[in-house]
């Protein structure tokens, strides 16, 4: 059976069955965003609300990147379920450290999934995941440098302002 599906699709089925789980972690990423959004909304810090809506908003376009990927070269991408998506938070340093955790788990998963591509030879995949290599690169750097504004300044009632009136999404 395998055999067959290799024939029609121009990606490693082992490597499509990743870049499906891929899906699902770009899917809960975004979500993840919206609701660190929405916390950043409730408590008056506009400027990280935007950058976290912004930044939902890409990962859905990572998301569908992969989707229309395993479509486009004979595959089946399959829509992610999304749940498990918290809402409470106790600061907006911890909401950029989790965030920064999470983009370095991400950066891990494509990493790996490259890994399996040069394993079996699916250049075409390893050709299209580089962007996503260097977008992790990217994503992981803007978060560890809004994370230094929390060292320098600190995180009391002034500070936070000062970090927020700072934020912007690149
Ligand atoms: Fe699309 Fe930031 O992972």
């Amino acid at each position: 059976m395998k055999d067959i599906v290799r024939q029609k699709i121009g990606i490693n089925v082992d490597v499509m069955d990743l870049l499906n789980e891929q899906i699902s972690k770009e899917a809960h990423s975004a979500a993840v965003y919206l609701a660190m959004a929405s916390w950043c909304d409730h408590n008056g810090l506009t400027n990280s609300a935007e950058f976290f809506y912004k930044q939902s908003a890409e990962e859905r376009e990572h998301m569908l990147k992969i989707f229309n990927f395993i479509n486009d070269n004979g595959g089946t991408a399959y829509s992610p379920e999304v749940n498990n998506i918290n809402h409470e938070y106790n600061s907006l340093q911890e909401i950029f450290e989790t965030a920064l955790d999470q983009e370095i788990q991400i950066t891990k998963s494509i990493n790996n999934i490259v890994t399996r591509c040069r394993k079996v030879q699916d250049y075409g995949s390893e050709n299209f995941l580089q962007w996503f290599v260097q977008e992790q690169m990217e994503e992981e750097n803007q978060f560890r440098r809004i994370l230094e504004m929390f060292d320098l300044m600190g995180t009391d009632g002034i500070a936070l302002k000062f970090i927020d009136e700072r934020i912007k999404h690149d």
